[in-house]
């Protein structure tokens, strides 16, 4: 099986590289960031807050996450229902974000993520992937942008939904959740030690694509 690791900051384009390089090579696609924020969605529904680490934990066993393809698409089922565009919301990205730090949360969904990379050959993007949940991956990559373009490229993706987007606000969460993922205790945002670093800052999407499909075809032929 060939896993490859993408890794990278909040809106840094990870799942629209990775879903786009994956059609392009037959791989599975697997977006880790949607199973923490379905945790983080299942807190928000029951009521827990995040601070009561207890409770999340006791939370956890009750949870059906599943990951489906259906018409290509990759969709969640959180107990059975899909949750796809519901974790979307900005209140469950940051609430995602503090979630993920509570190390119980990390090691309970570690064989869930690994799980994955057992069947298929995956192309999996998140935070930790090539330093934690595939540290065997035979390509990782560390895809980044400066703050600033990321929250542009946010505002403009809400903006086609026909959503409101509101940049200063967009760019403090970005940064503030930066913070957060790459300052916490357990599994924090850094690049792998041999992950190759794509900072796409000054790269249209085409290019970022056809680069990261460059170096995993190079790297895995
Ligand atoms: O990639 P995303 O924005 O959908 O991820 C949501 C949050 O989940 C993010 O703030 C950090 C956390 N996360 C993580 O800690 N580890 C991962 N492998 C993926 C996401």
């Amino acid at each position: 099986m060939i896993a490859v690791a993408i890794d990278g900051p909040a809106g840094a384009g990870k799942s629209t590289i990775a879903k786009k390089a994956s059609e392009e090579l037959g791989y599975i696609y697997v977006d880790t960031g949607a199973i923490y924020r379905s945790v983080a969605l299942a807190c928000i529904e029951k009521g827990i807050s995040i601070e009561d680490k207890e409770s999340v934990e006791k939370l956890l066993p009750t949870l059906d996450i599943r990951i489906i393809f259906f018409n290509g698409e990759q969709h969640i089922l959180l107990n059975d229902k899909d949750v796809s565009e519901k974790i979307r919301e900005e209140n469950v990205s940051m609430a995602a974000s503090s979630v993920s730090a509570i190390p119980e949360v990390r090691n309970y969904l570690l064989d869930l993520q690994r799980d994955f990379a057992k069947r298929d050959n995956v192309i999996m993007d998140g935070r930790d992937i090539g330093t934690v949940v595939l540290p065997n991956a035979q390509v990782k990559i560390f895809l980044t942008a400066s703050p600033e373009v990321r929250a542009r490229r946010r505002v403009l993706q809400l903006e086609e939904k026909g959503m409101e987007a509101d940049f200063d606000k967009i760019l403090f969460d970005i940064v503030q959740r930066d913070y957060n993922d790459s300052n916490r205790k357990t599994a924090p945002l850094k690049p792998a030690e041999n992950a190759v670093v794509v900072d796409t800052t000054e790269l249209g999407l085409d290019e970022v694509i056809e680069k990261i499909v460059g170096i995993i075809k190079e790297q895995t032929t």
